[in-house]
């Protein structure tokens, strides 16, 4: 069986007319389930979906009414960093979905939320993993704005895997069904501390009981109450981007001044309310009707040595994993 190509060779084929003929329209499984890893995922068709998700922020993202702004800086240049290599993903954290979901999932686990994702990385994981143990999945995506989804879509299509997509604020969710499975990557530092406990009081109630939530977040103990780039991790941001981009091979779809200004807009916009230590998160889950069935936190090491520093680049960063389960 074929697995998924790499990106050079999908980056290849795009640019030899291939496109979405020579990706492999079904994922295949690997040779054992227990082998799953980041290392034995199959990669993702990066250098094909990053120019599509430019395409898509310039018009489907969400504007914010607060302040008119969108997140199109966001999701516009997310899947760059990540051709690049440059950010920490739920790639990085495939062995622990993994292990913390193949017992739910062989038991019957099918409904599984993704509460927020910044594009089809988590989907991909969790099918990966569904399809590889063998297990039909019935998944919806859930993101406050329409570009991450429409990449999802695009996603599923190409694995020819049906999955639902709801454009709506988490808070303001009310599906008729409960789910059995809410995952998300780094979701909680996109909210407000005082914002959290609604989060989790949502999530409680959008589970049946007995289902989980399956998380990662970074855990940041001395960081102040909002975090951005410095001005010296912006200079350096930018610099890296701007060589990243005169040494693609092939060749971006872009300039490397576009993508400087794509950057530039990053750096200015981007902040993180830090989670500080995971007795903040335990009380959180608790308090909303939660046991804590798993909390370990571990480091995630530099993706690559020429990731820049600063919010959500990888390297070294202390992630605290967590399975709550509704009581
Ligand atoms: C899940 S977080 C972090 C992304 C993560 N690092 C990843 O690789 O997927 C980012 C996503 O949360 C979404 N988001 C932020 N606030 C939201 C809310 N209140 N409801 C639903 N989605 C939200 C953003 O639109 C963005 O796509």
């Amino acid at each position: 069986m074929r697995g998924w190509r790499s990106n050079r060779f999908l980056a290849q084929a795009c640019l030899r007319g291939g496109g979405a003929a020579a990706y492999p329209s079904r994922m295949t499984a690997p040779s054992s389930a227990a082998a799953m890893s980041e290392t034995t995922l199959p990669d993702e068709p990066l250098a094909l979906s990053a120019p599509l998700a430019r395409a898509f922020a310039a018009t489907l993202c969400h504007v914010d009414p607060r302040h008119g702004g969108s997140c199109a800086w966001y999701h516009g240049l997310w899947q760059y960093l990540r051709l690049f290599d440059f950010v920490t993903t739920p790639r990085d954290h495939a062995a622990f979905y993994r292990a913390a979901l193949l017992e739910p999932l062989r038991a019957g686990a099918r409904r599984v939320l993704i509460s927020g994702t910044a594009d089809y990385a988590l989907p991909a994981c969790l099918l990966w993993l569904y399809r590889s143990a063998g297990v039909p999945v019935e998944m919806t995506v859930l993101d406050i704005c329409r570009t991450p989804l429409r990449l999802c879509e695009w996603f599923a299509d190409r694995i020819d895997t049906p999955i639902a997509t709801v454009a709506q604020d988490i808070l303001e969710y009310r599906p008729v069904e409960a789910f059995d499975i809410i995952c998300t990557h780094a979701f909680l530092g996109r909210f407000q501390p005082a914002e959290r406990a609604a989060l989790i009081a949502r999530w409680h109630s959008l589970l049946r009981p007995g289902g989980r939530v399956v998380t990662v977040n970074r855990i940041r103990p001395d960081a102040p109450e909002t975090v951005r780039f410095t001005a010296e991790q912006s200079a350096r941001f930018v610099e890296r981007i701007r060589q990243a981009a005169q040494r693609a091979e092939p060749p971006l779809d872009l300039s490397a001044d576009t993508l400087v200004a794509m950057a530039q807009a990053y750096v200015a916009a981007k902040r993180t309310v830090p989670l500080r230590s995971t007795d903040e998160l335990v009380a959180m889950f608790e308090g909303a009707g939660f046991r804590i069935e798993q909390l370990a936190v571990g480091a995630v090491e530099a993706r690559t040595l020429r990731a820049p520093a600063g919010p959500t680049m990888s390297g070294g960063a202390q992630y605290a994993r967590i399975v709550a389960v509704r009581t």
